[in-house]
């Protein structure tokens, strides 16, 4: 019998990479889509599993959508990877951004509740919990949370309604609280994705200058394709539980843009950065760096694309999709 999966956020960076892995496992995997006039399959396309998910129609504002998802698929494992992900957006879109990452979670564990209660649960929560909050200028398990956007502060009511399934119902439910990870399918409005996409246009003669907000913050970026492999390492563990997932270096946005441009062979990157108000936000992150131990040492899960590696890939990517565009 194959294992079945639920991964909502199937257009986004995770989902595609999840479904790739868990499909090369062998699982039946159904896709949450929300409805759209025009779907965007383009990540699903560039890894090549388009044709290969079974999508189901549903929206986690919807909690009669999910509760008969639930009931029909009964799957296995449930990996929630939908949100309103965007930290910039979240201010003006704090009531959506609730709705969808705090309630919506709030739904789908009530879903499986109700119709599937041996059915495993993944929250993707996030390093934004911990905000300006770390010790010794690290962040784990035991690091209390000050999260610093109304996206983080969501985050946060979905870690601990995850934590508590688990505890009221017996609920398999974990939490995955993973670190900064990036991606050729990384959304274009990450900082990451919006830096090399703008390297790669400028390399190409298509741009010539690259707007950013504050360059000082520090993140600790680590590859999608190896963290969804700790989302579904997570799940297979002998008990629920919750960790963080990460590479334990942090890097500033600065270093991010110089590495980018280098990797694109232009060396002169301040000819081109501009400082721009309009990215700066009202609240910041200043410093996110993880402490793996945990991971490591119960689902021996490890990083394998270095920063550098990560930057590569990303420039040459883009670089390679607007040549593409171009021919
Ligand atoms: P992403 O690219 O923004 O993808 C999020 C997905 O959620 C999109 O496919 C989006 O659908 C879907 N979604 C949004 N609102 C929805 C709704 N109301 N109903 C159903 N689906 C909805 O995010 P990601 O980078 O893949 O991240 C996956 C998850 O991990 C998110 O929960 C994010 O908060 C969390 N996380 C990410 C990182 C990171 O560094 N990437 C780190 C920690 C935690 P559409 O495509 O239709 O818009
Ligand atoms: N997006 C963006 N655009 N960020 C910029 C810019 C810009 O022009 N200029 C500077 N930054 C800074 C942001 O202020 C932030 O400090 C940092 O770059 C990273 O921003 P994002 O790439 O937007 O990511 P994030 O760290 O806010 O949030 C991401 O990581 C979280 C995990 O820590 C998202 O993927 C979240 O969904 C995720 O939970």
């Amino acid at each position: 019998m194959k294992k079945t999966a639920l991964v909502t956020g199937i257009l986004g960076q995770d989902g595609p990479y999840l479904a790739k892995l868990l499909l090369e496992k062998g699982y039946k995997v159904y896709g949450l889509l929300r409805r759209y006039s025009t779907p965007g399959f383009g990540n699903l396309e560039y890894l090549g599993i388009e044709h290969d998910v079974d999508y189901i129609e549903g929206d986690m504002t919807d909690e009669s959508s999910l509760l008969s998802i639930i009931k029909n698929t009964r799957p296995q494992e449930v990996y929630n990877l939908a949100a309103q992900s965007f930290v910039g957006s979240s201010w003006e879109q704090a009531k959506l951004t609730t709705e969808v990452n705090s309630l919506g979670v709030l739904h789908l564990l009530n879903a499986i509740k109700y119709f599937s209660p041996t059915s495993r649960f993944y929250q993707a929560s996030t390093s934004e919990m911990f905000g300006l909050s770390h010790e010794n200028g690290i962040q784990d398990e035991n690091t209390p949370f000050h999260p610093r956007s109304p996206y983080g502060v969501s985050k946060v009511y979905a870690y601990w309604m995850t934590v508590n399934f688990r505890e009221s119902y017996n609920i398999f439910a974990s939490n995955g609280i993973l670190f900064n990870h990036e991606s050729p399918i990384r959304g274009i409005q990450f900082v990451t994705r919006k830096i090399t996409d703008g390297v790669a246009r400028i390399k190409l003669g298509l741009q010539n200058e690259l707007r950013l907000g504050n360059l000082d913050p520090q993140r600790d970026w680590g590859f999608a394709g190896d963290y969804v492999e700790a989302m579904h390492l997570i799940l297979q563990a002998d008990t629920p539980d919750d960790y963080v997932i990460a590479t334990g270096e942090t890097h500033t946005v600065q270093e991010f843009v110089e590495k980018a441009f280098a990797a694109a062979g232009i060396l002169d990157w301040k000819k081109y950065v501009q400082t721009d108000p309009r990215f700066q936000r009202p609240a910041e992150v200043p410093m996110l760096k993880g402490r793996i131990d945990k991971a490591v040492k119960q689902l021996g899960w490890k990083p394998k694309v270095s920063f550098d590696e990560l930057i590569t890939m990303m420039v040459k990517a883009d670089i390679e999709r607007l040549e593409k565009k171009a021919r």
